[in-house]
Formats: structure tokens, C-alpha cells, sequence
């Protein structure tokens, strides 16, 4: 997708702690031939990932959704600043990492990729898709009860959750597992996950001509 001499360009979306934002910011400044953070949008100004941006000199944008309803015309009156934003620079991916709304179809369809079907948005995801989808992925997967639960990379399409997956790694719920536990063991993994995907995916290492993007990481990898 980008020459091979420049640094994959993403755009940063999230609007809580900033954990994943902060790996792959840092991942950046290890690689800077291959990934740059060009920007954060948040849609929550008093996020802590604000601060985090700030911190490494990233810009930052806050997009607030100015009225509570939830109906398509906010939907899209909110996305339209966004893509003001995003006009704003010159960028290949869009990175949610905790990004706490569902976009519109439109807004999705708005981003395709150049050589694939699938969009140039990406999330993670902290479950094992399909299993567990929504926003309390964790909490579910733990009250259902699950032994091995895991973390996925997928490109975003208009269904929640749903598009083609780029990276899973599993993790275990070991017997004396609290959730607290359960979620700091899954969230190491998806620390080490997605800037490693983004990584991988600046190298083109999962492009093949039959199956695109299919990749599955074990933990030592
Ligand atoms: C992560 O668990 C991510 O998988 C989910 O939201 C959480 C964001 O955490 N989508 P952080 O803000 O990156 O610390």
C-alpha cells in the first residue's frame, strides 16, 4: 500500500485509558521507518489518552458528539467532523484502540482499502471472535466461563465486530483467575499484539494472493 521507504501512517481513535494507543505510539518511535502516529481523535475530551498524546507530541483532536441522541442524523453530524479531521492529513489506517462508538456503515464505506474488500479501519478486539462480541467482551467471556479466551485484530466492516480477522493470540483464565486478573492477562497480550500487526501489516507480511491478511499468532511469536 505505501512505498516500502516510507512509514506506515495511521490515525489513532479512543476515548478511555490509552494503554493500546500508548504501545503503538511507542512502537513508532522504535520503528519510525516503518509506522508513524499522525494524530488521536477522541470523542471524550477528559479521556486519559488525551494526556498520552500530548505526552509523545501527538496531535490531538476531540470530536464530542454535541447532542445525546443516538439517531442517524447525530451519527452522521458527528462523522462529518471527523472526516474533517482526517482531510487533515495523509494517513493509510485508522486505529481504534478503545474507541467507544460504532460507526456508521457510511462512514466505514467511506475508507476502503486500495488492494483488498475490507475497509482501512482496524480495531482490537478482546475476545476470540466471534465469540463475545460487544462492548463488555472481558466481563463475558469470564461470567461465561471460559478456560481460554483471546484477543483479535480484524479490519472493521458495518457489522459490529464482524470484519475479516488479521491476528488472534489466545490466553488462558487460569483456575484462580479473578476478573481483574483475567483481563490484566489479556490485555499484556493485546499490548503486544497490535503494534506488532500494525508492524507486520506495514511490512506487508500478510498480504498473499489467496488469503489476505489470515494470520494466527501464538504467544512466542
Ligand atoms: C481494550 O481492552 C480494547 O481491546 C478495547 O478497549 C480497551 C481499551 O483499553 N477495545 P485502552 O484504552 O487501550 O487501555
Amino acid at each position: 500500500m505505501q512505498p516500502s521507504y516510507a512509514p506506515m501512517r495511521v490515525v489513532l481513535f479512543a476515548s478511555g485509558r490509552g494503554s493500546n494507543a500508548r504501545t503503538i505510539i511507542e512502537m513508532a518511535i522504535q520503528q519510525p521507518m516503518s509506522l508513524k502516529v499522525v494524530a488521536l481523535i477522541t470523542n471524550k475530551g477528559s479521556a486519559p489518552v488525551v494526556q498520552v498524546a500530548e505526552n509523545y507530541g501527538i496531535p490531538s483532536y476531540i470530536v464530542p458528539v454535541r447532542r445525546q441522541e443516538t439517531g442517524r442524523a447525530t451519527r452522521l453530524e458527528h462523522e462529518g467532523r471527523i472526516h474533517e479531521v482526517l482531510k487533515k492529513y495523509d494517513w493509510e489506517y485508522i486505529c481504534l484502540a478503545g474507541y467507544m462508538r460504532i460507526f456508521t456503515p457510511d462512514f466505514v464505506e467511506a475508507y476502503p482499502h486500495p488492494d483488498f474488500p475490507v475497509s482501512r479501519i482496524i480495531n482490537i478486539h478482546p475476545s476470540m471472535l466471534p465469540a463475545f462480541k460487544g462492548s463488555s467482551a472481558y466481563d463475558d467471556a469470564f461470567d461465561y466461563g471460559v478456560k481460554v479466551s483471546g484477543i483479535t485484530v480484524h479490519f472493521v466492516s458495518p457489522g459490529v465486530d464482524e470484519g475479516v480477522i488479521i491476528a488472534q493470540e489466545s490466553f488462558e483464565r487460569l483456575p484462580n483467575d479473578d476478573l481483574t486478573q483475567f483481563k490484566a492477562r489479556g490485555l499484556s497480550v493485546e499490548h503486544r499484539l497490535y503494534p506488532n500487526v500494525l508492524l507486520s501489516l506495514s511490512r506487508g507480511d500478510f498480504v498473499t494472493q489467496s488469503e489476505p491478511f489470515s494470520i494466527f499468532l501464538t504467544p512466542s511469536s
